[in-house]
């Protein structure tokens, strides 16, 4: 999510006004928990980057779960916490302690997580004391369990510290990791009718049957990710006659199915970048270009029989910001 391209949003009517009052209650000076709830390619993240610009001038500290971390104790709440460590010598000293060890900037027992559950509420409150504080945490559901778990005890205790708290979760309804549970929710279906219609045909280059229309629009019940993704992998014969393929099977594998297709059409290169890219973490350019050129150097020469790889991205792939890559969809 920090580095989810933004495009323009269509519909969403509701959710923008429950965004929109979540952040107007927080400049009120009162705290808001909400977890955005729905399947893959919905459109959680581009909410959560519609909050993140609307939420400025306000400070705003975003991270997300990443599955290569799930196993690293605190490692998304201390990216989240990051930038806000410079309030941490307000806390009284034994919180402050069990966030030094958490984070690993000092050695010790693993703290209590009463211990670190209050510090982070204590530096959101403090980091909230001058001007709101918006917090956005997507991919809830690759978060490590103590940072799960912090922030979920967070969630439960923020009252009028001018904190906002936003999770955005893939589970379908009422699916949510127990950690959650009672945190106020809201479920993204797919997109209506009339805005389903609109984003399709700016995806779609070339002129299209309208019943092959209506048909995209119902089979992928306004999916945002299968409006724009599906078409792509459709023949002139499917889309002149439908696109239900024998055997086809669930959306999310069709979607699924498209990347890879995508994918093995590229040089072995960009393949290989591709995959590094996919498993750095934090999607920084410097070490992804650092590996590939190592790969290179250890093949003796540059490029190969495929060429040089092709760092505009390929399928799904981001070149988001200077410092990062991300994959919108994994
Ligand atoms: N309301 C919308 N209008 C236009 N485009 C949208 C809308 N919602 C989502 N999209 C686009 O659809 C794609 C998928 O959206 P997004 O990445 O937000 O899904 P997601 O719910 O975060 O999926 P995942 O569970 O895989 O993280 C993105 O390209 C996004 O820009
Ligand atoms: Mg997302």
């Amino acid at each position: 999510m920090p580095h989810h391209a933004t495009r323009r949003l269509l519909g969403r009517a509701r959710e923008l006004e429950v965004l929109e009052q979540l952040l107007r209650d927080v400049r009120d000076g009162r705290s808001r928990v909400l977890v955005l709830r729905g399947e893959a390619g919905v459109g959680k993240s581009a909410l959560l980057a519609h909050l993140a610009e609307r939420a400025a001038p306000s400070q705003t500290v975003q991270a997300a779960g990443v599955e290569a971390e799930s196993d690293f104790a605190y490692s998304a709440l201390q990216r989240l916490c990051a930038p806000l460590l410079s309030h941490l010598d307000r806390l009284p000293p034994v919180q402050q302690d069990a966030l030094r060890v958490a984070f690993g900037l000092s050695a010790g027992n693993p703290p209590e997580m009463l211990l670190v559950g209050l510090a982070v509420l204590g530096l959101f409150a403090e980091a909230a004391a001058a001007s709101p504080l918006v917090c956005l945490v997507d991919d809830a559901q690759c978060l490590d369990l103590m940072s799960q778990r912090i922030l979920a005890f967070v969630g439960r205790r923020l009252d009028a510290e001018s904190v906002a708290l936003v999770f955005a979760e893939r589970a379908a309804s009422g699916e949510g990791p127990e950690a959650f549970a009672g945190l106020p929710d809201l479920t993204l279906p797919g997109l209506a009718d009339a805005d389903a219609r609109a984003l399709l045909d700016g995806a779609l280059v070339a002129p299209v049957d309208a019943r092959v229309r209506d048909r995209i629009v119902a089979e992928t019940g306004g999916n945002p990710l299968a409006l724009l993704e599906l078409p792509r992998d459709l023949s002139p014969v499917e889309l002149a006659f439908g696109f239900a393929r024998p055997g086809a099977g669930p959306l999310a594998s069709q979607v699924e199915e498209g990347f890879r297709r995508r994918v093995d059409a590229l040089p072995a290169d960009t393949r290989a970048l591709l995959l590094v890219a996919a498993v750095e973490p934090v999607g920084d350019t410097a070490a992804v270009a650092c590996a590939a050129s190592a790969r290179h150097r250890g093949r003796g020469r540059g490029g190969g029989r495929d060429g040089g790889p092709d760092h505009t991205g390929g399928p799904g792939a981001v070149p988001s910001s200077p410092g990062a890559v991300s994959y919108t969809h994994l």
